[in-house]
């Protein structure tokens, strides 16, 4: 294994990262986007949050955990800032560099190599529950924060048992785990929300789902393709069961 902690999100997060920027140059730019915020939130949650960050023009702005960029994208076309995205996942980070040029680097978020104080704004979206080490990532995020800059969040929250098995690697924090770890990285939630994850115009679905059949359709019968489905049906379950919930949160770095 690389760098993440089980092969079935290496599956997710990077190969099926590659099949899916091979799927967008097939079907046109205007399918990057949305097949690039698959891995997380709605268009209605990133505008809640870019709304939330008080995006000055010219503001230095960070993704971390930036997947094939599609979040960054929306930011740059929607809020005319060009943020910097640091992935760990070679394929993904290459993806978001070519489909929406923005500036990518490959790395941890535990392991950012920044200076500290040298963004104003950063957003972490769907990335907190994939590591183990979710106080490491925090602490990263503020010190390449400048104080007062902005952090945005979207982390699936599990505030009790879950019903069925999460995804390989993944671990929920509760709602107050996830408080707790933001004041102790000295971050002050200033809003939180709940996202609807359906919250979408028409057309960026349908273009999603044509992203995603082309995908299937080329590496269907790929056993990273069938371990990615696995794992992101697990997620779909356990957000339509309830056991999960998409939390939005917006913080100040202190
Ligand atoms: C559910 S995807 C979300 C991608 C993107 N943020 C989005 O919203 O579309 C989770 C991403 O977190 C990345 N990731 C996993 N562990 C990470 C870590 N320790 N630090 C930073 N990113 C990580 C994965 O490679 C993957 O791209």
């Amino acid at each position: 294994m690389s760098e993440l902690e089980s092969e079935a999100m290496e599956a997710e997060f990077g190969t099926v990262a590659g099949w899916t920027e091979d799927a967008v140059r097939a079907l046109g730019p205007e399918h990057a986007i949305p097949a690039g915020c698959r891995g997380s939130g709605s268009e209605g949650a990133l505008r809640w949050l870019a709304d939330g960050l008080d995006l000055a023009p010219g503001a230095r702005v960070l993704d971390s955990g930036a997947g094939v960029g599609g979040p960054a994208g929306w930011l740059a076309a929607e809020r005319g800032v060009r943020p910097v995205c640091a992935e760990p996942m070679a394929a993904a980070a290459g993806a978001g560099r070519r489909l929406f040029g923005l500036p990518s680097v490959v790395a941890l978020g535990q392991a950012l190599p920044f200076p500290d104080a040298s963004f104003d704004v950063a957003w972490c979206l769907g990335v907190l529950c994939t590591t183990s080490d979710k106080a490491g990532a925090l602490a990263e995020l503020r010190r390449v924060l400048a104080d007062g800059g902005r952090l945005g969040l979207l982390v699936f929250v599990a505030d009790g048992p879950l019903s069925a098995p999460a995804p390989e690697g993944n671990e929920f924090p509760s709602e107050a785990e996830l408080r707790a770890l933001l004041r102790g990285a000295r971050f002050r939630l200033t809003g939180t929300a709940e996202a609807d994850l359906a919250d979408s115009p028409p057309e960026w679905t349908e273009r999603a789902d044509a992203v995603e059949a082309e995908v299937a359709r080329r590496h269907g019968d790929d056993p990273a393709f069938r371990e990615a489905e696995e794992q992101s049906g697990r997620v779909g379950r356990l957000l339509s069961d309830g056991s999960l919930r998409a939390w939005l949160g917006v913080a100040v770095a202190g």
